[in-house]
């Protein structure tokens, strides 16, 4: 999750240790360094908080003036001392750190098996080390562009070796990494807080990149190894800007993440054919064809996307599902029993009503499916099998890029049961794996026009009241849009079912009320039209979330976002993105702690 890396005239540890502290905001599992001294690579790397590394280089000193470090938020493999990074290749003459997701780790890691290499990490950088070690014939930049060119997925490398100590070799691919050119050395790092103290010039390497850094000197060049001239950054920003990349807010940073996470969650998991693959779920086609009850349980936004879930499963794979919070889950003596499978949502993975709720569930019998974020979490531990969302490390406390990736899992879930069930064709199978392909793109559209919704947040900052309406998945979605809205802006809010409307909460609309109405379900477009026209005639003041193909929706509402059309199966992943800004904007306009909202924490690990 953070990399560092130098080579100097100075000392190396303390660079790398001062440099990964300021990385640590991101969260972290486990953390390592590699140096070069004497002819040899010394690691030292140790599951836990940094000052666990710092207490091993008390005792085990390494000096030198060369070296890469690493904090690791753990994706394949769980935390601990052997999955931390650095991992050097059998020979020890190569070491790498990485950031990002090999998807052809297991296709590599059988192949150099094959070969003879033994591996002694479950982590998919492991494979890098020994791949480049495979490559290498006297050139270790030929080794590592060699290398790279086998890899699929997303990373960012740092790499050292004893057969050329002079210099460090980073590569990037959808994951960031820049370069900081120093007066006495030059730097490396995945965030730019991490080199601030030492200079304010870098390199933003481009996908594909490669930086040789020497002590003098750095290089960078295209995937070729052809040499390339870039232009020097000057960063302007201080420390806390720069933790944010820039970004006013964590939670900015993290809604603007979404196309990143949402990808990096599909990632090898979408092959061709009619298939979806699960990482290590290990529900067999009779396990899947002996559910007779999903439980879905979680608490909040995690809940949120469970909704969409039910949803989705009952739709695809013609399974009751029911939706239930944790806290209630727990106390109300659920029907579940040895046909239930119950899944499991916690971005944390450690919310203590999720995990009593789970662990009740098991207790009668239920197979636990969790749906987590943190690898090696509590939920992760105890459930039987574990969907992975790889939305990174979620700072503010109002979760977004956790939520998109939590759906994102329900589709892949839900097409999965539905292909093993054969409650879906797979025509429909692989239109939906298209939407789901498309998503990341679109999401980045929407956030591409975000100056809309910052001004329609100016215009309605001072509402005292919002009500959010939908049906269908629209519902769900207006649940998390309210959600988003209270606790940041701490503006009342509530979501409604649109057609639940004239049972009582009608009597609340008045003049100028706001009301966010969702439309992205073509099959209940006219019953939202009415739903719409009930509030207007009250006098609401109504803004739209449509998608584009639905423009005379603008005769019937005072404003529109426009989301990009899609399948409205997937329509929500879309659908939250104007309202996570909205809520955003609207809390900053109103002078909120944003990424601290007042009474909440981030993990609530207390009943
Ligand atoms: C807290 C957070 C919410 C989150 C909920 C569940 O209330 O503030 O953002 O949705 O916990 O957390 P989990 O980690 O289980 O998803």
């Amino acid at each position: 999750c953070g990399i560092v890396g130098y080579i100097g005239d100075g000392q190396a540890t303390p660079i790398l240790l001062e440099g990964l502290k300021r990385l640590e905001y991101r969260g972290y599992d486990s953390a390592g360094v590699a140096l070069y001294e004497d002819g040899k690579l010394q690691i030292r790397k140790t599951k836990g908080r940094l000052t666990a590394l710092e207490d091993l280089i008390k005792r085990e000193c390494v000096a030198g003036s060369v070296g890469i470090g690493h904090t690791r938020w753990a994706t394949h493999g769980e935390p601990s001392d052997i999955n931390a990074h650095p991992h050097v290749n059998s020979k020890g003459t190569i070491a790498v750190v990485h950031n990002g997701i090999i998807e052809n780790y297991m296709y590599l890691k059988e192949r150099l098996q094959q070969e003879g290499y033994k591996f002694v990490s479950d982590t998919d950088t492991e494979v890098i080390a020994q791949l480049i070690d495979y490559f290498y014939k006297g050139d270790i930049l030929d080794a590592v562009i060699n290398a790279v060119s086998r890899l699929e997925g997303s990373y960012a490398l740092a790499i050292l070796s004893t057969y050329e100590p002079d210099k460090v070799i980073a590569v990037r691919r959808d994951s960031p990494l820049i370069v900081g050119l120093g007066e006495d050395g030059n730097y490396l790092a995945s965030d730019i807080p991490a080199i601030l103290k030492h200079t304010r010039n870098v390199y933003i390497l481009e996908d594909g990149e490669i930086a040789v850094l020497t002590r003098d000197k750095v290089t960078v060049l295209d995937s070729l190894g052809k040499e390339i001239k870039k232009e020097v950054f000057e960063v302007k920003w201080d420390v806390e800007a720069a933790e944010k990349g820039g970004y006013q807010h964590f939670m900015l940073k993290e809604i603007n993440e979404q196309p990143k996470a949402v990808r990096d969650t599909l990632a090898g998991r979408l092959p061709d054919g009619s298939d979806v693959k699960l990482d290590d779920i290990k529900l067999s086609a009779d396990d899947i064809n002996k559910i007779n009850k999903i439980f879905i349980v979680a608490c909040g936004t995690a809940y949120h996307a469970g909704l969409v879930g039910k949803n989705l499963i009952e739709r695809l794979a013609k399974i009751p599902v029911e939706a239930d919070i944790a806290s209630e889950f727990r106390y109300r003596d659920p029907l579940v029993d040895e046909h239930s499978l119950t899944i499991v949502i916690s971005q944390s993975g450690e919310t203590a009503d999720t995990l009593a709720a789970m662990r009740e569930a098991k207790k009668k019998g239920s197979r636990i499916l969790a749906v987590t974020n943190v690898v090696g979490s509590s939920v992760a531990r105890e459930a039987d099998d574990v969907l992975y969302t790889w939305a990174g490390p979620e700072i503010a406390v109002a979760s977004t890029k956790a939520y998109t990736t939590q759906l994102v899992s329900m589709y892949l879930l839900a097409i999965k049961l539905g292909l093993e069930r054969g409650t879906i064709t797979e025509d429909y199978a692989e239109m939906l794996k298209s939407e789901l392909r498309q998503l990341s793109e679109k999401i980045q559209k929407i956030l591409d026009n975000q100056d809309t919704v910052q001004k329609l947040a100016d215009n309605n900052y001072t509402a005292k009241d919002v009500f959010f309406l939908g049906r269908g998945l629209d519902y769900s979605v207006s649940m998390e849009g309210s959600l988003k809205l209270k606790e940041i802006s701490y503006i009342h809010s509530e979501a409604y079912a649109a057609g639940e409307l004239k049972h009582g909460t009608l009597a609340l609309i008045e003049n100028g009320t706001l009301v966010i109405a969702l439309v992205t379900q073509k099959h209940l477009y006219d019953k939202m039209l009415s739903n719409i026209k009930e509030v207007t005639t009250r006098g609401a003041h109504v803004i739209a979330v449509a998608l584009e193909s639905m423009r005379e929706i603008e005769k019937a509402v005072d404003d529109v976002i426009y989301i990009p059309d899609c399948a409205e199966e997937v329509a929500p992943v879309l659908a939250v993105i104007p309202l996570q800004l909205l809520a955003y904007y609207m809390a900053v306009a109103r002078g909120c702690d944003v990424d601290k909202p007042r009474n909440l924490a981030k993990s609530v690990t207390v009943e």
